[in-house]
C-alpha cells in the first residue's frame, strides 16, 4: 500500500519522505488554509522534492471553470493529480482532464456508486473518506472494501486512495482490504510506529543496561 500524507506542512512532509515514507501528498483547500500559505507556491515547493503524485484540488463549482484550474494547477509540475470534488461537473471535469492525460483524483467519495462512475469518467484516484462515514456512525472501512470488490469485478485500474485516515487501526484495516493508497496526516502516519509493549521492553532494556555498566560507545 501506497503511503501519501495529508498535509501542505512542507516541514512534516520533509520529514517523512527523508524516511522514504512519502509516496505522495494530498492537499485540499482546508489544508491550504491551515498552511497559511498561497495554494501555487507551496504545492510548487511540494513538487520540487516528492516525486510522486502530490494532489493539488480545484475550487470552482462548474466543469468549465474547473477545467481552467485544474490546467493551472497541473501546469505546476508533472506530478500534479488535479482533485475535483464527486460532483457530475467534478466527474466532467475528470473525464476531460484525464483524456488529456492528466491525473484526476475524484475527492468526497461516500458510496461504492460514486466509485464505480468516477471510475468510468476516467479517474486515477478515488477518494472514499473513511473517518467523516466513521462521524457519522456509517461504517468507512466497510465503504473501501466494497470499493475494491467493484473494481476488482470489473478491473478498473481506478486506484483506491483511502483518505479522512484517523487511526491505526483505519492504516492497518485498509492494507488488509487492499486499499492501493491511503493518506494520513504525518502525526497518524508517525504514530504507526509506537506499541505500548516496544515502550516497557525497551524501558527494561534500559534498566539492565544500565547495570551492565558498559558503554558501546
Ligand atoms: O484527505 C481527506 C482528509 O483531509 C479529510 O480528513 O480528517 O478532515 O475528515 P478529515
Amino acid at each position: 500500500m501506497k503511503f501519501f500524507v495529508d498535509t501542505a506542512d512542507v516541514d512534516a512532509i520533509r520529514e517523512l519522505h527523508a524516511l522514504g515514507m512519502v509516496d505522495g501528498v494530498t492537499t485540499n483547500p482546508s489544508l491550504i488554509l491551515k498552511s497559511g500559505r498561497d495554494i501555487l507556491e507551496v504545492t510548487r515547493e511540494i513538487c520540487s522534492f516528492v516525486e510522486g503524485p502530490v494532489s493539488a484540488e480545484v475550487v470552482a463549482l462548474t466543469a468549465d471553470e474547473m477545467i481552467a484550474e485544474g490546467r493551472k494547477l497541473a501546469e505546476i509540475a508533472p506530478n500534479i493529480a488535479v482533485k475535483v470534488p464527486l460532483t457530475w461537473d467534478g466527474l466532467k471535469t475528470c473525464k476531460v482532464l484525464s483524456d488529456e492525460g492528466k491525473m484526476v483524483n475524484v475527492t468526497l467519495c461516500f458510496s461504492a456508486n460514486q466509485a464505480l462512475i468516477a471510475a468510468k469518467a476516467g479517474a486515477t484516484f478515488i477518494s472514499p473518506f473513511i473517518g467523516r462515514l466513521d462521524d457519522i456512525n456509517l461504517d468507512g472501512l466497510e465503504l473501501i472494501s466494497d470499493i475494491r470488490q467493484v473494481y476488482d469485478n470489473y478491473g478498473f485500474d481506478t486506484q483506491i486512495l483511502a483518505a479522512s485516515i484517523r487511526t491505526a487501526n483505519h492504516v492497518t484495516q485498509c492494507a488488509l482490504i487492499g486499499a492501493d493508497v491511503m493518506t494520513a496526516p504525518p502525526a497518524v502516519i508517525k504514530g504507526l510506529a509506537n506499541h505500548v509493549l516496544t515502550d516497557k521492553g525497551l524501558e527494561q532494556f534500559m534498566k539492565d543496561w544500565a547495570k551492565t555498566g558498559q558503554k558501546i560507545i
